[in-house]
């Protein structure tokens, strides 16, 4: 191990830089136009109902086969955001990476027991695993490496693509929200994630290759339909790591919003490094910098979502 030289080991782990409420993204739409970043009209959103009971949850999985387009990013604040609107959510982490758990704080690799023991192990309830997060009323049901090895377990399963809701069905009616933030691959473990939704949700970066994958979900999301479970929607595409001062990103933007339509959100999620800082911190934007456009623009997006 190398040493510094007043002969302090290196220290690896990143100290969370304090949190600054800035609003350091600048004005999401030229102001007094009505034209949002997607170049349409903003649509009117109604104020959220408030709830005079809980349950039963709707299930989004958060899905798109290609890694670093923040699905894990939009489930936390997604999550997070719509908490603030009275509602009650469950995360499920469905990616062995447990890049969700740890993102919440929660150090997945040293749990005994995640989703992957619900999942295979008959004894194991659901009650037994999930976990309270920083967040109040939103709760988390973890995962680490032990999941990819279900991948292979659940193929002989009788049953096998509905194992995710077997597995969330008991808690349906404790939640509002059920948010599945999914693998990077259209495997066995993402076809249960969108055979236990009710809606997907599609965070696509604005980037020129993002449109490349998008054909081969909607055509895994419409054979989920045929086959598996008929009640399955696209709920949306989230565009994010949108960057407003490059011409690239505004193109991407014009192209998604011509071929996708009304099916793209408003809401639009600027790139900022605020986001990667609040993986060090450990907590959503929305409790990490509140005021912060990043934060603002996850609670407009629980706002679209509660109103679809
Ligand atoms: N809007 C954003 N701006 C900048 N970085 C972001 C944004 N959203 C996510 N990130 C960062 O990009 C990386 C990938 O995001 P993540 O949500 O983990 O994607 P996925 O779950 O699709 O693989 C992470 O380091 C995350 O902090
Ligand atoms: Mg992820």
């Amino acid at each position: 191990m190398s040493t510094l030289p007043h002969g302090g080991a290196v220290e690896l782990s990143i100290a969370p830089r304090a949190a600054s409420d800035a609003d350091d993204d600048g004005p999401e739409e030229v102001s007094g136009t009505g034209i949002g970043p997607t170049g349409r009209p903003r649509r009117h959103i109604p104020e959220p109902a408030l709830l005079d009971h809980h349950g039963p949850a709707r299930v989004l999985a958060m899905c798109n086969q290609k890694g670093g387009v923040g699905k894990t990013t939009s489930t936390i604040n997604l999550g997070a955001a719509l908490t603030e609107f009275g509602r009650r959510v469950l995360l499920v982490d469905f990616d062995p990476q447990g890049a969700l758990s740890v993102g919440l704080g929660i150090p997945a690799h040293q749990l005994d027991r995640t989703i992957y023991n619900v999942l295979i192990e008959r004894s194991v309830g659901i009650e037994d695993v999930v976990l309270r997060t920083g967040v109040e009323n939103m709760d988390l049901l973890p995962s680490n490496i032990d999941l990819s090895a279900a991948e292979v377990q659940l193929v002989s399963e009788v049953g096998r693509e509905h194992s995710l809701l077997r597995t969330i069905r008991p808690v349906l009616d404790s939640y509002d929200y059920i948010l599945v933030d999914c693998q990077p691959s259209l495997g066995l473990l993402t076809v249960n994630a969108l055979a236990a939704a009710d809606g997907v949700l599609i965070p696509l970066e604005c980037e020129f290759f993002s449109l490349r994958g998008v054909a081969l979900l909607i055509d895994t999301i419409e054979k989920v339909r045929e086959r598996l479970n008929p009640k399955l929607e696209i709920t949306g595409i989230l565009a994010t790591m949108f960057d407003p001062r490059t011409l690239h990103s505004r193109e991407v933007m014009a192209r998604v919003v011509e071929a996708f339509k009304d099916t793209v959100f408003d809401t639009v999620i600027n790139r900022t490094v605020r986001f990667p800082e609040t993986t060090v911190a450990g907590e959503p934007i929305t409790t990490w910098a509140p005021r912060s456009a990043g934060a603002k623009a996850y609670r407009q997006l629980a706002r679209e979502v509660i109103a679809r």
